[in-house]
């Protein structure tokens, strides 16, 4: 295969997905018999050793190349990695777990090449297309996501959710500066992304069963939806994270106001109420952002105590500098609302700096996989 031919990259995601590797190489290759490819593993340091087993296979065969991510866990990001990896013109993206419809590749390329389109989307909505046997809940759950995403999109997808499609790679560098790369939803955010009419073009398949491994989309991956819905709308004004940050810390305030009407009314004096709500508070927050917030570097063993206490000290300096600035302003004229708002401005963007340096640090959670 000369590198001038290439024409065409499937990138394949991959976590724990090491039984799949074998069969999808070798369904491929039957599919893509007449187009020059090559196949792009993104493996996210997998436990049960993908990374491995796909390299075994990629010095034999120039064909296959294996990107493994350390630290890094998440399907778009995985797919936006894989697809700035490749020279070729054309890009297709697919779950490497036999789920999606390989046969229908050719089609897809074909109708990107003659109707000179940006995207082809291969759907499981329209005609011909179809669920698979997916439970009716998760039906029920896709089409609220389609309602969603066209909030944010303006380009008209019969499955948005879908995440096997093919693209030119000048339509991903048009769009990859403004990516969200958040969760499962690489499509929605790819169209979403485009400051133009997109080109689009959609081809029917049906949605196949997982023989090996299990599925990864879980509730959090419900969130990370709502998260890619978010970043689009404020995207590029305020990072997203800050925002669950915040309406954590807000969800705190609710909690604490509650709590401590409650223990007062049982009899305790209001500054061993307050001392013991903001406890209690401080450690939920701690808890709620290490699982939303910041779930990609979630904090878990050893470093889950370590890291409450780091979180303790940021929020008790947190108050103290929202108190020193909220008198500051009072002192200087400001009405009470403005002095308190101020405070509590300053000092949620104060924490969620110092714990995102010292409790969530980057690269802290990376430890070699065991397996
Ligand atoms: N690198 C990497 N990192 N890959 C991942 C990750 C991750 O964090 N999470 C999942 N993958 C890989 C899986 O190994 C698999 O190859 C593919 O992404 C899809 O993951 P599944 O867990 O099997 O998802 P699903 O079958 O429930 O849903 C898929 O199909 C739907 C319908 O097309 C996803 O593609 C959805 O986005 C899509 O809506
Ligand atoms: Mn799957």
């Amino acid at each position: 295969m000369k590198q001038g031919d290439l024409e065409l990259a499937v990138v394949l995601p991959t976590f724990n997905e090491r039984a799949n590797v074998v069969p999808v190489l070798e369904k491929l290759a039957l599919t893509l018999a007449d187009i020059s490819y090559e196949v792009i593993f993104v493996d996210d340091d997998s436990p049960d050793g993908t990374a491995d087993v796909a390299r075994r296979i990629a010095r034999e065969n120039p064909r296959i190349r294996v990107i493994q991510r350390v630290g890094r866990r998440g399907l778009s990001s995985a797919c936006i990695e894989g697809m700035m990896a490749t020279s070729a013109p054309l890009i297709a993206v697919m779950d490497a777990d036999l789920q999606h419809d390989d046969t229908v590749l050719p089609q897809m390329v074909a109708k990107l090449k003659q109707e000179q389109l940006d995207i082809v989307v291969a759907t499981r909505n329209i005609g011909g297309g179809s669920m698979g046997n997916f439970a009716e809940s998760r039906v029920r759950l896709s089409n609220l996501g389609r309602t969603l995403s066209n909030l944010v999109s303006h380009t008209p997808l019969s499955d948005p959710m879908s995440g096997f499609f093919v693209l030119d790679r000048r339509y991903l560098l048009e769009v990859v500066y403004d990516l969200s790369g958040i969760g499962f939803k690489l499509l929605l955010d790819l169209v979403a992304s485009a400051k133009r009419p997109v080109r689009v073009g959609e081809i029917p398949y049906r949605f196949g069963v997982r023989v090996h491994g299990e599925s990864k989309l879980d509730i959090l991956v419900g969130f990370e939806y709502l998260q890619l819905l978010l970043d689009k709308f404020v995207g590029g004004l305020l990072p997203t994270r800050y925002l669950i940050f915040a309406l954590v810390g807000s969800l705190g305030a609710i909690i604490h106001m509650i709590l401590l009407g409650a223990l007062i009314a049982s009899g305790l004096q209001f500054l061993y109420a307050q001392a013991v709500t903001t406890a209690v508070v401080m450690t939920l927050n701690f808890f709620l952002n290490n699982v939303f917030t910041y779930r990609d570097r979630r904090l878990q063993g050893r470093r889950l105590l370590s890291g409450l206490l780091t979180f303790y000290a940021a929020c008790a300096l947190g108050a103290f500098i929202n108190l020193w600035i909220a008198s500051y302003l009072l002192g200087h004229g400001s009405p009470w609302y403005v002095a308190g708002f101020a405070g509590l401005v300053i000092s949620s963007v104060w924490n969620y700096g110092i714990t995102g340096i010292f409790t969530w640090r980057k690269g802290r959670t990376l430890q070699p996989r065991t397996a």
